[in-house]
C-alpha cells in the first residue's frame, strides 16, 4: 500500500466519524508553510485558497499541541476564516502528526455543524493522525531500508514526506522534467501551489492565476509557458496583473524557448538531440576577457592580503578562467578543485565526484566558477563546503546569467553579465566542443531535428 493510499484511508476515517471534512497537511522542509497532501469532504475552492503558514494556521498544532475551535467563523487561529465559512466549516480539531519528537504535521476534522468536541472525538483524531504517522514511519522503512539513516534525517526537515506523499499529475511533459531536475538539485517544489485571484464581479473571482510551481526555500513561483510564441500575449497580461496585486511575490516566467534551452542543459528537451550550428557571435574577445581577468584578480589581491585563499574551481568549464586568474594574483593562494554529478534521470540525487583533498576548516575559500546559470550548482556547492567550516567563503564568477536564476546566490566577483544564449568557449562547451576557443561566443541556435516531440523523445513521420 502506498503512502498516499494510508493518507487517503486516514482522511476518510476521519471525515465519516466527524461527520464532515478532513485533511492531512505536512510541514515543508523551512518548517514556515503547510502543504496539503491528502483531504475529503473539503470543496476544491478551499483545498486551493492559498500556501498555510505555519504560524498562521493552527501554529499550536506546528508546536505539537491539540487545537478545538468550536466556532471557525472570526477565530484568529486560522488563516483564511472567511473562506472556511464559506466551505461550510462550522467547527475544527486540528491534532499534530508527529515522528518520535519531531511534528510533521497535522490532521485536521472539520464539521459542519457547530460541535463541541469530545475527549473521545480527540482521542479517535489523534489515533487517526498517529496511524498517518506510522503509515509514513513504515513506507520510510520499507523503501529506505538501506538509506534509514539518511531518510530520517530528511523526514525530520519533512522533506523526504513531501516527496513521497504527493502523487502529481503534471500538464506538461516540460513540468515534469523540471521537477526532476529540482529534486536532483534537492531544491523543494510544489506543484501549482495556489491560485491568485486576479479579477472579480461584487464578490464573484472571475479570473486566477495558478502557477506551475513554488520553490519554498528561494520563496520564488515559476510559470512554464509551453505556448507559441504568438499565444503568449495573454499569459503575460496576466503575469502583469499578477504582479500589480501581489507586489511581494517573486515569480519567474519561463517561455517555450527558454524551457527548451533550460532542458538543453540537463539533456533533455527538444534541443537535447540538437545539432550546433557554430559560433554566431563574439561575446568577449580574449583581449577582453584578459583585461577583466586581470582587474578581478587584482581586487581579491586587495581584499585578501595577510589571508592566503584558497580557491576553489568548480570542474570542468573553470580550468582555462581559474589558470588566468591565479596567475594573475599577487597575493599567495592555494588551489583545490571540485566536481559534481550532472543530471541524467528521474531518481538520480546531486553528489560530489571529486572532493577537497584538504582540510578547509578555519580557511577563507573563493568558490570559482565559469558560469552561473540557473544557480543550482553554486547553491548546492556553497551548501556543501559551509558544512566544513571555512573561516570565510565567497564566489568569484566569470560570468553571471542572471536572467535565468533559479537559486538565489550571492556572487562577490563578476567578470561579465550575459544573455540567455549557449555560451561557449574559455573552458565553456556545448556537449564537449568548443571549451578551447580563446574567445567567448554565443552558438547559432542550435536546430531541432524534424520528428522530435517537446519532450525531446524522438518520433516517427512530422
Ligand atoms: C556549468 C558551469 C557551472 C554550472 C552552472 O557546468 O561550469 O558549474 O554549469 O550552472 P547552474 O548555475 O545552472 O547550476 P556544467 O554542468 O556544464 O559542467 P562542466 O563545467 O563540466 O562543463
Amino acid at each position: 500500500m502506498s503512502l498516499k493510499q494510508v493518507a487517503d484511508i486516514v482522511v476518510r476515517g476521519t471525515a465519516g466519524a466527524i461527520g464532515g471534512g478532513a485533511s492531512l497537511v505536512l510541514l515543508d522542509s523551512t518548517h514556515t508553510r503547510l502543504i496539503h497532501s491528502s483531504s475529503w469532504g473539503l470543496p476544491q475552492f478551499y483545498l486551493r485558497k492559498g500556501l498555510l503558514k505555519a504560524d498562521k494556521s493552527l501554529s499550536e498544532v506546528s508546536n505539537g499541541q491539540v487545537v478545538v475551535i468550536s466556532e471557525v467563523r472570526g477565530d484568529s487561529r486560522i488563516q483564511y476564516p472567511e473562506l472556511a465559512a464559506k466551505a461550510g466549516i462550522a467547527s475544527l480539531l486540528g491534532v499534530p502528526v508527529t515522528i518520535g519528537a519531531v511534528t510533521v504535521g497535522s490532521l485536521r476534522a472539520y464539521s459542519k455543524s457547530t460541535t463541541e468536541f469530545t475527549q473521545a472525538d480527540i482521542n479517535f483524531v489523534t489515533a487517526m493522525a498517529n496511524l498517518a504517522a506510522m503509515g509514513i514511519r513504515v513506507h520510510l522503512l520499507e523503501q529506505e531500508k538501506q538509506k534509514f539513516e539518511k531518510a530520517m534525517n530528511e523526514a525530520e526537515s519533512g522533506t523526504a514526506l513531501l516527496r513521497q506523499v504527493r502523487s502529481v499529475t503534471f500538464a506538461h511533459p516540460s513540468e515534469e522534467e523540471l521537477a526532476h531536475i529540482l529534486d536532483f538539485y534537492q531544491i523543494d517544489w510544489v506543484y501549482e501551489p495556489r491560485s491568485f485571484p486576479l479579477t472579480w464581479e461584487s464578490d464573484r473571482i472571475t479570473e486566477m492565476f495558478t502557477p506551475d510551481f513554488y520553490l519554498p526555500a528561494l520563496d520564488l513561483y515559476i510559470e512554464l509557458t509551453t505556448l507559441k510564441q504568438s499565444l503568449v500575449t495573454e499569459k503575460n497580461r496576466k503575469l502583469r496583473r499578477l504582479r500589480e496585486l501581489y507586489p511581494e511575490i517573486a515569480i519567474n516566467l519561463l517561455y517555450k524557448k527558454d524551457i527548451h534551452r533550460l532542458l538543453a542543459k540537463y539533456g533533455c528537451g527538444p534541443l537535447a538531440q540538437a545539432k550546433g550550428q557554430g559560433i554566431g557571435k563574439t561575446l568577449f574577445s580574449n583581449v577582453e576577457i584578459q583585461r577583466r581577468v586581470q582587474e578581478l584578480a587584482q581586487q581579491i589581491s586587495i581584499d585578501y592580503t595577510d589571508r592566503r585563499p584558497i580557491m576553489v574551481g568548480i570542474l570542468r568549464g573553470v580550468f582555462c578562467f581559474i589558470a588566468d586568474l591565479v596567475r594573475a594574483m599577487t597575493i599567495p593562494v592555494e588551489v583545490e578543485f571540485m566536481a559534481i554529478s550532472h543530471y541524467e534521470a528521474k531518481g538520480n540525487s546531486v553528489r560530489i565526484t571529486k572532493d577537497l583533498e584538504m582540510d578547509v576548516s578555519g580557511r577563507h575559500l573563493i568558490v570559482v566558477e565559469d558560469i552561473v546559470d540557473t544557480g543550482m550548482t553554486l547553491n548546492y556547492m556553497l551548501h556543501y563546503l559551509n558544512g566544513k567550516q571555512p573561516a570565510s567563503l565567497a564566489v568569484c564568477a566569470l560570468l553571471d546569467k542572471k536572467v535565468r536564476r533559479m537559486a538565489e546566490v550571492r556572487l562577490d566577483y563578476i567578470g561579465f553579465e550575459v544573455p540567455d544564449e549557449f555560451v561557449v568557449g574559455y573552458g565553456l562547451d556545448y556537449k564537449d566542443e568548443y571549451r578551447n576557443l580563446p574567445f567567448i561566443g554565443t552558438l547559432e541556435s542550435p536546430q531541432v531535428e524534424v520528428g522530435q516531440t517537446a519532450s525531446g523523445k524522438v518520433v516517427k513521420g512530422g
